[in-house]
């Protein structure tokens, strides 16, 4: 039986930093909140004209030379984001020009904080079933762009990034499963209000009410690492990191809390990157891979929640 596992990982983050004293002077907050409400103190944001594939196009060169894969050898692409560069082509299809690997199937999908997780779901599977033997996943944002800079709700939160994973083929297994869901009678708690076919209104912005998100996230994510331990018959006790997504310290807590989990063994990206939506659980991947706390055999626990909502979960033997 073919299982995949990730041959190699990497991330990129635009240059410019926005800092919370930063946020003091754009709209009516303060550090010592936006610290003690999300964790989060900066967060990195494109510069005019960079766009969400030129992040993605660098960290995927990173994961690709970290997994000793030349670009060209490429031949799969999900790519998971809510701001694409384009309204077509996609940006899997963006990518793969700049990479040159033509002609491979290349798509991006629009789960919201969960793209990554589907992403990594849809290319295991096409790794599983023999169809792919070098598969990218990105998960990368410019949330920037949607971000309504005057609305002190949502400016603290949101910021840009990309995160990426090489999948190949493996007799052991490396991901042992992936678990996605949505319910979409939430939809009035996290939007964007503007589409294509909607229109766009005139004010292109997230909408969120954060506390009744942030009470489903806790809820939801806590039975999403239940369901992945169970369907491989695990006790919580052999994970070795959690790799949750980054929108808030206090989801984190409480979803490590539901894991018997210590904080040392949690994954926090928070603090430096925002909530990068997509982008946000293969940077946190990315960065703990390159400083040496996850090394090869160890069991991760990675997990994402967004609009939609949407939401998956993912035991990875790294
Ligand atoms: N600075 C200062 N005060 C603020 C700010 C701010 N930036 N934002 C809100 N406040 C005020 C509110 O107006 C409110 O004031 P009031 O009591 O006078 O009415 C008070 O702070 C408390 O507001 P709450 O919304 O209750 O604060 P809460 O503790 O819930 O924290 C937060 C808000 C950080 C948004 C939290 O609810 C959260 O993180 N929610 C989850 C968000 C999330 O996980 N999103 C994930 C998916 S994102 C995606 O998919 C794109």
């Amino acid at each position: 039986m073919i299982h995949s596992r990730i041959a190699g990982t990497g991330s990129h983050l635009p240059e410019k930093v926005i800092t919370n004293f930063d946020l003091e002077k754009m709209v009516d907050t303060t550090d010592e909140w936006i610290r003690s409400r999300t964790g989060i103190e900066r967060r990195h944001v494109a510069a005019d004209g960079e766009t969400t594939v030129d992040l993605a196009e660098k960290a995927a060169r990173r994961a690709l030379d970290a997994a000793g894969v030349a670009p060209a050898e490429v031949d799969f692409i999900a790519f998971g984001t809510t701001t694409p560069d384009l309204v077509f082509p996609n940006c899997g299809t963006l990518l793969q020009q700049r990479l040159g690997c033509r002609g491979v199937p290349a798509f991006s999908l629009e789960t919201a904080c969960a793209g990554f997780m589907y992403a990594l779901s849809i290319a295991d599977k096409y790794v599983r079933c023999g169809e792919a033997r070098r598969a990218l996943v990105i998960g990368a944002e410019t949330l920037s762009r949607i971000t309504d800079w005057s609305d002190r709700a949502t400016a603290v939160l949101f910021a840009d990034g990309a995160g990426a994973v090489v999948l190949e083929p493996s007799a052991a297994p490396g991901v042992l499963s992936t678990h996605l869901h949505s319910d979409g009678h939430y939809k009035d708690l996290l939007y964007c209000g503007s589409g294509v076919s909607r229109g766009f209104a005139e004010r292109l912005a997230i909408i969120m009410a954060g506390n009744e998100v942030f009470k489903v996230a806790v809820t939801k994510l806590g039975s999403g690492v239940d369901e992945a331990l169970a369907a491989n018959g695990l006790e919580r006790s052999a994970v070795d990191w959690l790799v949750p997504h980054q929108a808030n310290i206090r989801i984190i807590q409480a979803t490590a809390r539901r894991l018997d989990i210590p904080m040392e063994r949690v994954i926090v990206t928070v603090q430096d990157h925002g909530n990068t939506s997509a982008a946000s659980v293969p940077l946190a991947l990315d960065v703990a891979v390159r400083d040496g706390r996850i090394r090869r055999g160890d069991l991760l626990l990675l997990e994402a929640f967004g609009g939609g909502f949407t939401w998956g979960s993912a035991l990875v033997r790294y």
